[in-house]
């Protein structure tokens, strides 16, 4: 699993099941951390569905969120929750924190997070 491969990054994180253990441990940190857990509802299961079905498509896999919700028109999807710089930050963290406990080597660690970045601070809505 090195980034010289030819595998995109869907293939780099395990496919569905490795990229099923970073999004568990993601939103285990997402409930735990003050600025994030107050937006999310109690029953986490379809939200890591969705993310699930995103992320796949996102980072090189098959096209699952759209074959099951359209077009994903992620920043709209956001506009009903204030996202704020801070949480953008604390979002990056929580996905950083995760990729490091799932033990996903540093230069594809840094790769994943940096393709996130843009569409984070992007959704930004709120000062
Ligand atoms: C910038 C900070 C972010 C915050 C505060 C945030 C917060 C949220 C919240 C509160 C939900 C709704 C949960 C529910 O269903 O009730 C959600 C859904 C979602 N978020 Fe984020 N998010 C952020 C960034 C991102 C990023 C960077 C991505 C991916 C690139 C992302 C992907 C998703 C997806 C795929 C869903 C499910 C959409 C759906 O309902 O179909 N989010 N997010």
């Amino acid at each position: 699993m090195d980034m010289n491969s030819e595998q995109n990054i869907y293939e780099q994180l395990g496919e569905s099941a490795g990229l099923r253990r970073i999004i568990e441990t993601f939103y285990a940190n997402v409930v735990q951390e003050p600025l994030l857990a107050p937006l999310f509802p109690e029953d986490i299961q379809p939200v890591i569905e969705r993310q699930q079905q995103f992320l796949t498509q996102f980072f090189g896999g098959p096209p699952l969120y759209s074959e099951q919700h359209g077009h994903p028109m992620m920043r709209a999807r956001h506009m009903r929750f204030p996202v704020t710089n801070e949480r953008a930050e604390a979002w990056l963290a929580c996905m950083n924190a995760a990729l490091r406990e799932n033990e996903v080597e540093d230069e594809l660690r840094e790769f994943v997070i940096a393709r996130l970045k843009g569409p984070a601070y992007h959704f930004v809505n709120t000062p």
